[in-house]
């Protein structure tokens, strides 16, 4: 089997977590011994080449970061480019976000399959799965320990030829955190996050205070 991934986060690659998780997933892959190619849409020269990979490749896996409970804008507008296949092309997903519950990540699953539909392509299953802010910012063994689940997946990936098992579909974690938890994630983001998330801005280099409102 050889796969033909499109890691579709916006992020140059050494900064993205779509691109660690790909790391793990094609280790399984390999376990397996699957082949694949992989391209980054962030790298912008590249396109013509991911395009040509498109079409002369029968399995299509695209992966990528929940941005503002959406797929990146970057795909939207590589898609765009891109003609239908209508050939029985295999296409799967792995879409990924910060936050842990996957609920948040199911309006982005449903869009992912109409769009195997639209582009003519055989829809092989979503693998979701939130809880990854901090793989960028965690390094060496803990980075490690973060991802390593994922090559499971690449291996029951490389076995199954789609993301549909039941592994693949308890792989997605708490669909949404049970009351209690949510109400104390609520009070947290409400008192204790806000100081976090400036001290952070600063870090990042920000010189405004992240309730700036230059156009109120
Ligand atoms: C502009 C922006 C918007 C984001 N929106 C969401 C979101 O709506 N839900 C979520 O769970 N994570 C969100 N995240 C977090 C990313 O999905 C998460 O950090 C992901 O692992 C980034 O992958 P990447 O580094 O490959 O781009 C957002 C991150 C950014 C920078």
């Amino acid at each position: 089997m050889h796969v033909l991934i499109i890691n579709a986060s916006p992020r140059v690659k050494q900064y993205s977590n779509t691109d660690k998780i790909l790391g793990a997933f094609t280790k399984g892959l390999s376990e397996e011994g699957a082949t694949f190619s992989q391209y980054e849409l962030s790298d912008r020269r590249s396109w013509d080449e991911i395009r040509n990979a498109y079409y002369e490749n029968d399995n299509i896996l695209i992966a990528m970061p929940l941005f503002v409970e959406c797929v990146p804008g970057i795909l939207m507008e590589f898609l765009e480019t891109l003609k239908s296949k209508n050939d029985g092309t295999k296409v799967s997903f792995i879409l990924q976000g910060g936050f842990y519950e996957a609920s948040q990540l199911r309006c982005g699953e449903t869009y992912l399959e109409m769009l195997a539909k639209n582009l003519g392509l055989e829809y092989a299953g979503t693998l979701v799965k939130g809880g990854n802010f901090g793989i960028r910012l965690a390094e060496g063994e803990a980075r490690d320990k973060q991802v390593e689940p994922f090559k499971e997946m690449g291996v029951e990936f490389a076995r199954e030829g789609s993301f549909f098992s039941p592994k693949c579909k308890a792989f997605a974690g708490p669909e949404l955190f049970p009351l209690p938890v949510r109400i104390m994630v609520g009070m947290a983001f409400k008192f204790a996050m806000p100081s976090y998330f400036t001290k952070a801005s600063k870090a990042f280099g920000a010189k405004k205070p992240l309730n700036y409102r230059p156009y109120k």
